[in-house]
């Protein structure tokens, strides 16, 4: 498994944490109430770090990851990504980072249902400002990472044609396009049996060893497993952060279709 088509974006100077919130809060203010979703969190992650968050529901955990995804802002406390205070960013350079260092994997796999896996591979080069990439060299580098995740021979498939497993793949192919330093997950495995969430886990996995650095959130021990730090959050606070000897009872090597 490698991956070489795109130049890596630039990561911290080594020892540099790839992310840190500090002092982060969210509020939701409802009538006369405010709700805190975030208060006061404290969060590190170094480069190649694969993180589980677990916590019971509304404890706050979707909230975090659209902040660590710069898809929402921190109403109090800093961000700080590769080095970039991301917290202060406005809407277009947030969405700038967001593309430069972030790959997305959602519970519901998020394809356009009439589009096939490898155009819907492709589509985020088509959001990248510089520099402009032509169609032929968006459908190489979708190929590419189908190929990666054990799709290749799925290219033109329609995701009613794939499996649910199948389907994300296709999505972490997709998340993979951009050559991002960072992969979020929300409950990536809510969808799937636990037969095909095992196999997403091992490539996710296996993508780690890569280097990519993956915070996943899961409501699932079995899947926090795969991780090698554990993270509870409760009433929007970090309650423990446990450093875990990952999961390789059922590592397999290679690729599936
Ligand atoms: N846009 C919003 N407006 C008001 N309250 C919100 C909003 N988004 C989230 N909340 C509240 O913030 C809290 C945390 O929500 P969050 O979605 O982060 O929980 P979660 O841990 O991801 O839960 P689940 O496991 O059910 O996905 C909840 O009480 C939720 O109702
Ligand atoms: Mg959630």
């Amino acid at each position: 498994m490698t991956i070489t088509d795109l130049s890596r974006p630039i990561l911290p100077d080594a020892g540099s944490p790839l992310l840190s919130l500090r002092r982060v809060s969210k509020h939701y203010v409802m009538g006369d109430s405010t709700l805190f979703a975030l208060k006061e969190i404290d969060l590190t992650i170094q480069p190649g770090e694969f993180v589980a968050i677990m916590g019971p529901s509304g404890s706050g955990k979707s909230t975090c990851m659209n902040i660590l995804g710069c898809l929402d802002r921190p109403s109090m406390g800093d961000y700080t990504l590769a080095g970039h205070l991301v917290s202060d960013l406005a809407t277009d350079d947030l969405a700038r980072i967001r593309n430069q260092y972030i790959g997305f994997v959602f519970q519901q796999f998020n394809l356009l249902p009439r589009t096939t896996a490898q155009e819907n591979v492709a589509l985020p080069l088509l959001y990248q400002r510089e520099p402009s990439v032509d169609h032929a060299s968006r459908m190489q580098r979708a190929k590419t990472k189908l190929e990666l995740v054990g799709l290749g021979a799925r290219l033109d498939h329609h995701p009613a044609q794939l499996s649910g497993g199948q389907q994300q793949r296709v999505a972490i192919a997709r998340a993979l396009v951009n050559q991002p330093a960072l992969i979020l997950a929300d409950e990536p495995t809510g969808a799937l049996d636990s037969q095909t969430s095992e196999e997403v886990m091992q490539l996710l996995q296996a993508l780690n060893q890569q280097g990519i650095t993956i915070v996943l959130v899961t409501h699932e021990l079995d899947i926090a497993h795969y991780a090698r730090r554990i993270i509870t959050f409760r009433d929007g606070q970090i309650v423990s952060d446990d450093a875990h000897t990952p999961n390789q009872d059922h590592a397999v090597s290679g690729g599936q279709s």
